[in-house]
C-alpha cells in the first residue's frame, strides 16, 4: 500500500528537498500528496513545484490565531488523510487539539540533540554552553513543544572555530540525512511505537542504536 504523506514547510525548503529526492527513488512505496506552507513566498514551494507536487499556501496571517489557522489545518489534513505529515522548516507552533487529532502521525525535525536545546538559536546555545557536540533530532511532534518520541538523532562534533552558521551548516546536512533515512522507515513501515511511548525501529540492516553516531559516512 503506497504511504500517503503531507510535508509543512516554511523556509528554503532543504529538508524538502531532501525528502522529495528519497521518495522519488520508491514511487510505489511513498508519496507526497501535498506540500503546504504558512509562508506563500517560502522557496519551499517552488521546490515542490518542480517537482510536480500539489502545492498549498496556509498564510497564518489570514486567521485570527493559532486555533482558527489549525482548524483550516486540520480540514486540510481530513482532506488527504496521509499515512504521515512531516514539519520540515515548518516554523508555527501547532495546538494541542491538532497534535492529539493527527497522535504519532506529525513528524517534525529540530536542529539540536534533544532534549537539549530546545527552542530556538539552537547552534548560538550550543556552541555558548561549550557542549561537544550539536545535531539534529526527528521525533513524533506532541502538545509540548520540541518534545515527544525520538525516532532518529545524529551528533555533529562542534569545532573550536565554529560559529552558529559554520554549525548549522554541517548539521543541515545531517538533516537531509536523517529526513532521507526516515522515509525509508515509512516507505517500509518500521515505525513503532511501544508501550513507554519508545520508537522501536523494525530494520535489520539500519538500527539508530547501531552506531554512536549512525549518520557519520554515507548512508
Ligand atoms: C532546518 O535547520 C530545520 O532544522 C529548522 O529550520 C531549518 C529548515 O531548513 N527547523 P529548510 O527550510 O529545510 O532548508
Amino acid at each position: 500500500m503506497t504511504k500517503k504523506i503531507i510535508v509543512l514547510v516554511s523556509g528554503s525548503g532543504s529538508n524538502l528537498q531532501a525528502i522529495i529526492d528519497e521518495c522519488q527513488k520508491m514511487p510505489k512505496e511513498i508519496e507526497i500528496d501535498l506540500v503546504l506552507s504558512n509562508k506563500p513566498s517560502a522557496f519551499a514551494l517552488v521546490r515542490a513545484r518542480e517537482a510536480k507536487i500539489p502545492v498549498m499556501a496556509l498564510p497564518h496571517t489570514d486567521y485570527q490565531d493559532r486555533k482558527e489557522y489549525d482548524e483550516q489545518l486540520a480540514k486540510v489534513f481530513e482532506e488527504y488523510n496521509p499515512d504521515y505529515i512531516l514539519l520540515a522548516g515548518f516554523m508555527r507552533i501547532l495546538t494541542a487539539d491538532i497534535v492529539e487529532s493527527w497522535h504519532n502521525k506529525i513528524i517534525n525535525i529540530h536542529p539540536s540533540l534533544l532534549p537539549a536545546f530546545k527552542g530556538l538559536d539552537t547552534h548560538a546555545r550550543a556552541i555558548e554552553a561549550g557542549v561537544r557536540f550539536a545535531g539534529c533530532t526527528i521525533h513524533f511532534v506532541r502538545s509540548d513543544v520540541d518534545c515527544g518520541p525520538i525516532i532518529i538523532q545524529s551528533a555533529v562534533p562542534i569545532q573550536e572555530d565554529d560559529t552558529k552558521d559554520s554549525l548549522a551548516e554541517r548539521v543541515l546536512l545531517e538533516e537531509h540525512k536523517c529526513y532521507r533515512q526516515l522515509v525509508r522507515w515509512i516507505a517500509d513501515d518500521a515505525i513503532f511505537i511501544d508501550e513507554h511511548d519508545k520508537v522501536i525501529i523494525d530494520d535489520a540492516e539500519f538500527s539508530p542504536y547501531a552506531l554512536a553516531n549512525p549518520m557519520i559516512g554515507e548512508i
